[in-house]
């Protein structure tokens, strides 16, 4: 931070530079964006595709709001595709087929928790329809796709699978920077968009014509301004060195919850026979009703321990009640059921420990 401070250039940079080296090189990609958040590259890719009036984009009814408002941003219509099951809340391959249309341009696959979609099945009914795939991997940086049967992409990062990957460094991400976020694409033609569209659209940067590496620009697309600053570049490269560490040490909560809470009657917490590497984003569990699940949250609130919710389904939201017109019934259990419990680095096993005995005490109360 204070090698920025001092070296006086803060945005678009050397430290942006290298941090997007850095991440390309960690992820396996050929081209690597930093942006000003998540939502910024959804955008960027959808734009970069030429996504626009008239389109279909298919995607999960269980996730954050972002892939969503983007779509309608760009003029598309979101199409809402139910999740495998309440064991795997990520978007159903056989439900995305079930909703193809003339219309449809891309399907977006959101990698929930951290644990890669099934790509193998999505990359392969991609190409046959001719469809860009679009990773919304915000939860998932570090992740790998394992396929059960060793088919492609078989051992791929997360985010590197489709025809474009986002990421998102926002404060309760894995990989924590305040705000931020990252654009990654293998296609040359598709780079180029994105290199142009995050900054209106101009040939070259200020950073380049400060080095003299040129002088003027033309403007040559319509973009906008989904820049990222050297602080927070540089902050993107520490978070980037301790993220192993942090991945690994989240697996570790995960695995005490897991042991603790699989006794628990009628209760089961997704992924749980689960063939990938995990980003181990968030601890999700599954209540057996919608009441026990009410009871348990309100229960550790009155404790003191913090649950939130991923995610409300989003054709359930009033900007999306338009778009509401297939069937989610498995997203809309999962929506009614599902807690998510306390998950981060620095968390002890006493308080994963305390959370468990809460969660057990509040079920049993509520038999
Ligand atoms: C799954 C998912 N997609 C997209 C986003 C949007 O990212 P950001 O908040 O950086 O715009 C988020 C984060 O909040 C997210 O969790």
């Amino acid at each position: 931070m204070l090698r920025v401070l001092r070296g006086k250039w803060l945005s678009m940079g050397p430290e942006v530079q290298a941090f997007e080296s850095e991440m390309s090189e960690f992820l396996g990609i050929k081209h690597a964006f930093a942006v000003s958040s998540g939502t910024a590259a959804l955008h960027l890719a959808y734009l970069a595709l030429g996504i626009g009036a008239g389109d279909e984009v298919i995607q999960p009814a269980i996730n954050f709001a972002a892939a969503a408002n983007t779509t309608v941003a760009v003029g598309a219509t979101p199409v809402f595709a139910d999740i495998v099951g309440l064991d795997e809340p990520t978007i159903d391959p056989d439900a995305v087929e079930r909703l193809l249309s003339p219309r449809t341009r891309a399907v977006v696959v959101m990698h929930y928790a951290g644990y890669p979609g099934r790509l193998a099945q999505l990359t392969e009914l991609c190409a046959h329809h001719g469809l860009a795939l679009v990773e919304d991997a915000c939860h998932a940086v570090g992740a790998r796709y394992l396929d059960p049967s060793q088919r492609p992409p078989h051992g791929a990062q997360a985010g590197t699978v489709g025809d474009i990957g986002c990421f998102s460094f926002f404060s309760n991400k894995n990989m924590a920077m305040g705000e931020g976020g990252l654009v990654v694409t293998n296609r040359d033609d598709l780079a180029e968009r994105l290199r142009l569209l995050r900054s209106h659209g101009m040939t070259t940067l200020t950073w380049d014509r400060h080095r003299g590496h040129a002088v003027g620009y033309d403007v040559v697309a319509h973009g906008y301004n989904y820049r990222l600053d050297e602080l927070h570049a540089a902050l993107g490269r520490c978070q980037l060195r301790k993220l192993p560490g942090n991945n690994a040490r989240r697996q570790q909560l995960v695995a005490i919850y897991r042991q603790a809470l699989s006794a628990l009657e009628g209760w089961s917490i997704p992924f749980a026979h689960y063939p990938g590497e995990s980003a181990f984003h968030l601890s999700v569990v599954v209540a057996p009703d919608t009441n026990t699940r009410d009871c348990a949250v309100r229960h550790l609130r009155s404790v003191g321990i913090q649950t939130s919710m991923h995610y409300p389904c989003i054709a359930g939201f009033s900007a999306f009640q338009r778009f509401a017109t297939n069937e989610i019934d498995r997203a809309r259990a999962f929506e009614s059921r599902a807690i998510t419990l306390p998950l981060f680095p620095t968390m002890t096993v006493d308080q994963v420990d305390e959370t468990c005995r809460q969660l057990t005490l509040a079920a049993r109360q509520s038999d």
